[in-house]
């Protein structure tokens, strides 16, 4: 018997015959009944249960610590500005630690792997004196409540450490990804008004140790203001200016003391997200503490399995927000064993990823389809010999091409694991389509059913809900706790970005409220999504959301260059790579330097994970009557596809030659 998807979907055909057939070997697979017996959620009256809006998500609250019980599950009385959990308190750092000490406190909750070679495993106690020990430190230094404190740091210990100890302290954390470079942390650093960063001397990715507080020097000359540096030793004693506070040294003072949490309120902002949009500035996702904790804590449970037994690896970068709700808050407030490992997945070997399931018996395994790509590129012959046994696997970032599927399930999941294609944002806090792995057939390439309480949907450009079976914009219909409260320090940007487009925004009855997360999908006839991808100018580059704007204001620092356009060109392993199209100041010839400048402008103002794919010079970019460049053309071009309409153009004969250029090499 299929799970579910008929019992949940009243307007589909209950029939089992009709069920039967669409659900054919070939497009699904079932979970396997021994998965099922032991799964958080294997009965479909949850979808009913946590349903009933609002107070179904009270069942989420219910699994925090509360330092005092809430009044109202939800106030939805100044859309968009929704309240989860109003008058409840709490804090983050007692829910992912203290109040696991009684039962498990000998217990891992971080294990972590080092890229030359170290392993350490953090207990909930070990965990508990050091983020205590930072906590005291960060106070000691004068961070206090409602301080934005900016975390530069890899995938060290030091990071959860930090981000937890600034909970402690009501701190909001501002976690800039260690990839970034000086100019995009201090861009963080400058609209979060962040008088603290912290950072390390260095890191480890394939075998070269990086000088990480560099960046940091370099970011200070664009910081407005001076914030206080403290930095973390990897290796040796760091070498660095004499202005910033050592914390391995400072901490010694501290080793013993222990921190009364603040408790704050549900509403209290937990942590702040930058992220990229359409325009150059990046924004500052802002989450609450209660909700968004009360989100990852339910969705750890259910859609990722997650029991406190468990040793769960989510291999993502806890710089983003997958490592925020899936590497720390979501785990740790379960109670379970989290793994974290620095370096890249090819370093020392191609087998490594394995050799670490295989020696920490991972039950759980989180990745990315850029991931499975390159893994499949590599060859499964990479797996063999390693005595691992995932019993859940997860996807995440990118839609997953049923080929790279079916190898992630048949040479990672030895064809008996499950798999969840998890559709969700920097800005929702945690996964809001997907299916709960024990309750809905698993079909490759598509996210799957909605999460329990979500409303979701497939629009026409007018708002209209669509035929099933037709691609147009997915939208959230109904508020969730997870979600953002606001873009740090910009209200009309929140609603202009997210709600304009489909809401009524005159009103203030919640339910004129829809929410635009600018994807495109496709609501199948079983009551599946299958997201197709941005419809703004936001790309994916392996798995990274990169904005059209930002890189094209980088490109455009390059003072050869006149004008930049660019766009997503489709890329077998990283999804989509940024093709740069320029033209040149006048009497500037297009040489092999000027490339350079613009690749090392990018890296210099973004971070090289944002590298150019190609530079193209032409003479004129495609452009309407009105003088809008248009992407549209380029993109095409790059991905060699026909030119279409370009009868609106100032000038139709230059996409064409455009495309000669390109296309005709
Ligand atoms: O386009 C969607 C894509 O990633 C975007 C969100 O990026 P970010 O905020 O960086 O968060 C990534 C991790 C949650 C979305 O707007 N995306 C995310 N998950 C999927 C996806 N596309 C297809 N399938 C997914 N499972």
């Amino acid at each position: 018997m299929p799970h579910l998807v008929s019992e949940r979907m009243g307007d589909v055909p209950s029939d089992e015959m009709t069920l039967e057939a669409r659900l054919s070997e070939r497009e699904y697979k079932r979970p396997s009944p021994a998965f099922i017996g032991q799964a958080n959620a294997a009965d479909p009256a949850i979808y009913d249960r946590i349903g009933s809006f609002p107070e179904g998500f009270e069942e989420y609250a219910e699994m925090l610590e509360w330092d005092r019980h809430w009044d109202e599950v939800f106030d939805g009385s100044n859309p968009p500005f929704f309240e989860w959990f109003a008058g409840g308190r709490l804090n983050a750092s007692v829910n992912c630690i203290d109040r696991h000490l009684e039962t498990r406190k000998n217990q891992a909750a971080i294990i972590w792997e080092g890229e030359a070679g170290e392993r350490r495993t953090l207990t909930y106690q070990d965990l508990y004196r050091e983020v205590n020990a930072m906590a005291a430190l960060l106070t000691s230094v004068g961070v206090e409540e409602d301080d934005i404190v900016t975390i530069h740091l890899p995938m060290v210990p030091a990071l959860p450490i930090t981000m937890l100890a600034c909970a402690r302290i009501g701190a909001p954390h501002s976690v800039v990804f260690a990839g970034f470079s000086a100019g995009a942390l201090a861009d963080r650093v400058n609209d979060a008004d962040s008088s603290y960063i912290v950072t390390i001397d260095g890191y480890y990715r394939r075998g070269e140790f990086l000088d990480h507080v560099d960046k940091t020097n370099r970011a200070l000359d664009d910081i407005d203001g001076a914030p206080e540096v403290l930095v973390w030793g990897r290796h040796e004693t760091p070498d660095v200016s004499s202005s910033y506070l050592l914390v391995d040294d400072l901490l010694d003072a501290h080793r013993r003391d222990r921190v009364e949490p603040v408790i704050r309120d549900a509403e209290d902002p937990l942590f702040l997200m930058y992220t990229s949009g359409t325009t150059g500035k990046p924004k500052g996702c802002q989450h609450r503490t209660g909700g968004y904790l009360a989100y990852v804590a339910g969705t750890s449970k259910y859609v990722l399995d997650i029991k406190p037994e468990d040793t769960y690896w989510c291999a993502a970068d806890i710089g983003w927000i997958t490592g925020h709700s899936y590497i720390v808050y979501g785990p740790l407030v379960l109670g379970t064993t989290t793994l974290m490992r620095e370096g890249s997945p090819d370093h020392p070997h191609k087998g490594i990823l394995w050799e670490v399931a295989e020696r920490h018996d991972v039950d759980i395994f989180h990745t990315s389809p850029t991931a499975v790509r390159t893994f499949m590129k590599w060859g499964a012959e990479h797996l063999e010999g390693y005595d691992f046994d995932f019993r859940h696997l997860t996807t995440v970032g990118e839609p997953i091409q049923p080929e790279a599927w079916l190898w992630y399930y048949n040479h990672v999941g030895g064809g008996d694991a499950v798999i969840v294609d998890t559709w969700w944002q920097t800005e929702t806090g945690g996964h809001l389509i997907t299916n709960l792995p024990a309750l809905a057939d698993m079909k490759p390439g598509s996210a799957g059913l909605a999460c329990p309480g979500i409303e979701a949907a497939v629009v026409d450009d007018a708002g209209q809900v669509m035929d099933r079976g037709g691609a147009g914009n997915l939208v959230i219909t109904r508020p969730w706790p997870g979600m953002l409260q606001t873009v740090y320090g910009d209200d009309d940007r929140f609603i202009d970005t997210y709600w304009r487009a489909f809401s009524d925004i005159d009103s203030d009855d919640w339910t004129d409220w829809v929410y635009a997360p600018g994807d495109g999908a496709v609501y199948e006839e079983d009551g599946y999504f299958r997201i197709l991808g941005r419809l703004d100018d936001v790309m994916n580059v392996a798995g990274h959301r990169l904005g059209t704007m930002e890189l094209e204001s980088a490109v455009a620092e390059v003072p050869a260059v006149a004008e930049a356009a660019v766009v997503a060109r489709k890329h077998d392993e990283k999804g989509q790579v940024p093709d740069v199209y320029v033209t040149l100041r006048e009497g500037i010839e297009p040489d092999a330097t000027v490339i350079a400048d613009i690749v090392e402008s990018v890296e210099n103002e973004i971070g090289s994970f944002a590298r150019p794919a190609n530079v193209e010079f032409v003479p004129e970019l495609p452009k309407t009557r009105s003088g809008k460049i248009m992407r549209r053309l380029l993109e095409n071009i790059s991905n060699d596809e026909p030119l279409g309409n370009t009868m609106t153009l100032r000038d139709p004969s230059v996409p064409e030659a455009i495309r000669q250029q390109v296309q005709g090499r």
